[in-house]
């Protein structure tokens, strides 16, 4: 058996698990040296929701972080989160705008892509897999994990093995809501084990209290990879402890290797970076509790918030555990969607109007009767002809990859931004976040005039003519 290989998580999945996805460039750089000695397998920095957050929270270019930590990271590869067709946006964009945000994420300096579709329809997740192979990255294969009456190990397989034919350099395992029990998945993995040749990662959340016992079982059964996050950002609705897990292993089979000191002085860091935001308010202690209600309702932790502010805004707080009982009923009638960013939202938002409104569809967002035409991919299982009917009526759906009907969008899309254009990395901010990119792009000139004229009055103080 070889020894167990860590991705650390504290720059993404960490810090915007626990503070919402705050944490600032300058607060990575200080130790970024430090952790390229460790002998992570992967760092994971970038993608997931930290592009949207540097540009709408932070005032920074996600670019640039890229680039500075690449510049500094030079023992470790540097992995990224991509939701397929919707890159790190909402929508599915065309195959041209996912081959270029490839392009450039690879270009300036990632190594490892992890890219998944929120229903596992493996067409979604095509393009981004074929581009990363082109430009010479590492593809990383991902099958979500859910529960339902639909979904079990042979679905699994069956998953991965496409996955591996589609040419993917390796397999994660993702287990958004961490509700991956320990001895199935001993059983999972073991099961992918016997059926692909890929490397095997595991990635979960401890929102449930069950994953470290989980990341045991599914070493003991021989998974390559697995996620932590260092201590300071670790356990509570993000993944378990880096340290513990690296004792746990040291001087056995699955040694992890890391240098223990060096963690340790990275995480007396990280541990002054999580007190500021406990003094700020941004990190609220809740989401440290043990959340059960995961393990029966299927109810990620960020979608449970979600559903009480829609309650508390239609005035109906005292329907939470009805709407708790219908999220379940309201993913059967969908066909067993995984509950995951943007399945997770819409499932909420049909749950809380049947129940708001007293009648079950009587009210339907947008989002679910696009997802019933088809236009988020393919469910699980076949959505019931009632259903269909109280949804969208007699509409016609798509049975094609949903972006083989939306053309090129790359030529338009630069032709709107044009005058703010400084890179060719600004075109994809503006793709994904139209109106958080422009206000960036104007910040971004008007500082830069600040700057100019600075300069000039300083020459002409030391240099009066
Ligand atoms: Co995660």
């Amino acid at each position: 058996m070889a020894k167990v290989k860590i991705t650390e998580t504290v720059l993404r999945d960490g810090h915007q698990s626990l503070i919402a996805t705050r944490m600032r460039t300058d607060e990575m750089l200080s130790v970024i040296e430090k952790m390229d000695k460790v002998g992570y397998h992967s760092l994971e920095m970038w993608g997931g929701a930290t592009f949207d957050a540097c540009l709408r929270f932070l005032n920074e270019d996600p670019w640039e972080r890229l680039r500075v930590i690449r510049a500094k990271v030079k023992n470790t590869k540097l992995q990224m989160l991509l939701r397929g067709q919707n890159i790190l946006g909402y929508k599915n964009y065309s195959d041209d705008v996912v081959d270029e945000f490839v392009r450039l994420s690879i270009k300036n300096g990632i190594d490892i892509i992890r890219i998944f579709d929120a229903l596992n329809d493996l067409r979604n997740i095509e393009t981004a897999i074929k581009a990363t192979k082109k430009y010479g990255g590492h593809a990383q294969g991902t099958v979500v994990y859910t529960i339902s009456p639909v979904h079990n190990t042979e679905v699994y397989v069956n998953l991965a093995k496409k996955v591996q034919d589609m040419g993917a350099d390796s397999l994660c395992i993702k287990d958004m809501s961490g509700i991956l029990t320990p001895y199935y998945g001993y059983e999972l993995i073991k099961e992918l084990k016997k059926n692909i040749d890929i490397p095997i990662q595991l990635h979960t959340h401890c929102t449930s209290g069950m994953t470290d016992m989980t990341y045991l079982k599914a070493i003991e059964a021989g998974v390559d990879i697995i996620d932590t996050a260092l201590s300071p950002f670790g356990l509570g609705t993000s993944q378990p402890p880096t340290e513990p897990i690296v004792a746990t292993f040291k001087g056995t089979e699955f040694d992890t290797g890391l240098d223990m000191d060096l963690l340790c002085e990275i995480a007396e860091h990280f541990k002054g970076v999580k007190d500021k935001y406990m003094q700020n308010g941004i990190l609220n202690p809740n989401v440290f509790n043990v959340d059960t209600k995961v393990l029966s309702y299927q109810v990620p932790g960020g979608m449970l918030s979600n559903l009480m502010s829609q309650l508390a805004q239609a005035n109906a707080l005292d329907k939470y555990n009805q709407v708790l009982l219908e999220v379940p009923k309201v993913r059967e009638d969908l066909g067993f969607p995984p509950l995951v960013t943007p399945s997770s939202q819409f499932v909420g938002t049909q749950a809380v109007m049947n129940v708001v409104a007293g009648e079950r569809y009587k009210m339907i967002p947008n989002e679910i009767k696009d997802y019933v035409r088809g236009k988020y991919g393919k469910p699980s299982v076949p959505i019931s002809e009632d259903i269909k009917k109280k949804i969208i009526g007699d509409e016609e759906i798509i049975t094609c990859r949903p972006a083989d009907l939306i053309p090129p969008q790359l030529t338009s899309i630069k032709g709107e931004m044009k005058e703010y254009y400084e890179q060719e990395e600004d075109v994809l901010s503006y793709a994904l976040f139209p109106q958080v990119a422009l206000k960036f792009f104007k910040d971004r000139q008007a500082a830069k005039y600040k700057i100019d004229s600075e300069l000039v009055d300083k020459e002409q103080k030391t240099y009066p003519v």
